[in-house]
């Protein structure tokens, strides 16, 4: 089994990450009403490409989603819930570049959208960040970029404040809504990204499998590397959050970080 198997495991498998305030889920069935709340707003979709969402919008936009839960595979896209209600959205996806090989280091690009009504307490923040600490361990991902309206103040103060390097301004490089747009790219590479971005920045923990990869006889070279860097963060957490759920859940991936943690110094 290759990282290609773990990632096409996941499929069924939803993903959660949790923050100290935040859950990062998968999408589900009915997610269109909370999410139409916002993403139906003008000030919302300024300077998104699409224009807010009508109910129709709404449910074709969250029927794509759903199907976006494996990183690995192409696409994860998540909802941010805040104590039960949904606060925003996040994703990631590949770039593809049209030569890659299985062995190809790639890139992803991030994607966000909030809720003002919950805007200016950090949700975007700690969402973003966990995010790219999940995009990070994923096998060969070495780059990750986030683009957005260069008109697009708060988004950018996002990106600098999660530590994004500002890379470019393209000048009216985009005609999007009836106009030429300035285009700002940030970026970070995984060997900028700090290591121990779970817990010293957000505190977040991943809660169940990314790796949900059978029975431990079954665990293959890609999927030990995750591991083994899954192993790391989970060791840095189980310092600062005594109460790290790692067999919580009962997953079996759970069961096998469990077993990697107990036979590895
Ligand atoms: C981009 C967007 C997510 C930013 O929202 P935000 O509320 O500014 O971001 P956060 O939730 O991280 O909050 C950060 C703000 O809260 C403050 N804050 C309060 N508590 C905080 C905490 N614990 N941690 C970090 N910031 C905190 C920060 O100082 C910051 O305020 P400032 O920008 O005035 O300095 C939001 O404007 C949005 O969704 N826009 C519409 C969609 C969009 O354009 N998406 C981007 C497409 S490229």
């Amino acid at each position: 089994m290759d990282m290609g198997d773990v990632g096409r495991s996941t499929a069924t498998a939803p993903e959660v990450i949790r923050t100290d305030r935040l859950v990062l889920r998968t999408y589900r069935p009915g997610d269109h009403r909370d999410l139409l709340v916002f993403h139906g707003r003008s000030d919302v979709c300024r300077y998104l490409f699409n224009e807010p969402w009508d109910l129709a919008a709404a449910r074709e936009a969250v029927q794509t989603r759903i199907s976006r839960r494996d990183l690995v595979a192409g696409a994860l896209a998540l909802v941010v819930e805040y104590d039960g209600q949904v606060v925003g959205s996040v994703s990631a996806w590949l770039v593809d570049e049209p030569e890659r090989t299985a062995e190809t280091e790639r890139t992803a690009e991030l994607g966000w959208a909030f809720s003002p009504e919950f805007g200016g307490r950090g949700f975007a923040t700690e969402a973003v960040t966990a995010l790219l600490d999940y995009v990070f361990a994923t096998p060969r991902l070495h780059r990750v970029i986030a683009q957005m309206d260069a008109r697009n103040e708060s988004s950018a103060r996002l990106a600098q404040r999660i530590g994004m390097r500002r890379e470019g301004h393209f000048r009216q490089n985009a005609w999007i809504k009836n106009e030429w747009t300035d285009t700002l790219v940030f970026a970070t590479l995984r060997s900028e990204w700090p290591s121990g971005a779970w817990s010293d920045r957000v505190g977040c923990y991943l809660a169940t499998s990314s790796v949900n990869c059978g029975t431990s006889s079954s665990v293959a070279h890609g999927t030990l590397r995750t591991l083994t860097y899954m192993v790391a963060a989970v060791r840095r957490l189980s310092v600062i959050h005594k109460s790290f759920p790692l067999a919580m859940t009962g997953h079996r991936a759970n069961r096998v970080l469990a077993n990697v943690l107990s036979t590895s110094d």
